[in-house]
């Protein structure tokens, strides 16, 4: 099958144009220029028009894994977190148990659930309606798309299903591309699992970073990419990875293990802030962290 052999050449061959960056007419987001005002007004509400970047705090682990470590309680982790993030990434269930209606930040409502960790993760289904999502007064739809993974098309349906649904009532879908242990976490993996998720529909990605050729990852995505923070990492490697993300092109961060498993969640979260808002180095984000009384673990 002569374009399936094509997609499995070196990568390297191809031209990603990195120095020129896309035009995107009419709006401050990239590839978002022609969507609808209500569209780019949530949009506005998760990205900082001035930054253009955003600082989202995740902490939806809960809705397979439980409550994993740092996020026992919820009230007492992640509430004195909610005044320095954007955005909060959030199941339905905790967002009205415990988070404050009265909050300002924008919300990136989980959707997608089904398996525990104790089964296959990629056998995910849309587990909230889009009129719950309306009530929830969500700026964003979180779905996890599995491309590789057992139920591949099962989780990209659900994906396109959710866009299908936001575009009705103008919500912006976030695609985050969930990568099993099978997978190799390559720029090739990323590249084809990004450029899927936004060539069928959703307004923005969230994806791991790769510490090599990540640039190639967000040129060839015409939507905006956020970066996970994954597993936790030393400050200095986790702030580093944040400057090299936003450098190379990242909208910004979706991370929740490396802010709310640090010593110092509230000094963390600060200066991951510091990098993104105000394209401070990672070197000068570690010592506001210090400074601000954190510990490098
Ligand atoms: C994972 O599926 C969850 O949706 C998390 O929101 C995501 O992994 C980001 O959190 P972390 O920065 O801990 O990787």
């Amino acid at each position: 099958m002569a374009d399936l052999d094509n997609a499995s050449k070196d990568q390297d061959t191809k031209d990603y144009h990195l120095d020129l960056p896309q035009r995107t007419e009419g709006f401050f987001l990239k590839g978002c220029g022609n969507l609808d005002w209500g569209m780019k007004n949530r949009l506005a509400s998760v990205f900082n028009p001035q930054s253009g970047k955003t600082v989202m705090l995740a902490f939806d682990h809960g809705y397979f894994q439980g409550p994993t470590t740092g996020l026992e309680r919820v009230d007492v982790s992640i509430l004195p977190l909610e005044p320095h993030c954007d955005t909060l990434m959030v199941t339905r269930g905790i967002l009205r148990s415990l988070m404050p209606a009265g909050t300002q930040k924008s919300v990136a409502l989980r959707v997608s659930g089904g398996p525990s960790i104790l089964k296959e993760l990629s056998n995910e289904q849309i587990a909230v309606d889009i009129e719950e999502a309306v009530r929830c007064n969500a700026s964003a739809l979180a779905v996890q798309v599995f491309v590789g993974g057992e139920f591949e098309t099962q989780s990209v349906i659900n994906m396109t299903k959710l866009v299908d649904q936001g575009q009705r009532y103008n919500i912006p879908v976030m695609a985050v591309t969930a990568v099993g242990k099978e997978l190799a976490r390559t720029p090739r993996y990323f590249r084809l699992a990004t450029r899927m998720c936004a060539e069928l529909g959703a307004n923005f990605i969230k994806t791991y970073y790769t510490e090599e050729g990540f640039e190639t990852i967000t040129a060839c995505c015409p939507v905006p990419i956020v970066i996970a923070g994954g597993k936790k990492l030393p400050e200095p490697e986790a702030l580093k990875m944040c400057e090299l993300a936003l450098k190379q092109g990242a909208a910004g961060v979706d991370m929740g293990r490396n802010i709310f498993q640090s010593p110092n969640p509230v000094a963390m979260i600060r200066a991951v802030r510091s990098i993104v808002h105000d394209g401070e180095t990672a070197e000068k984000a570690l010592q506001m962290y210090k400074d601000l009384g954190g510990r490098v673990s």
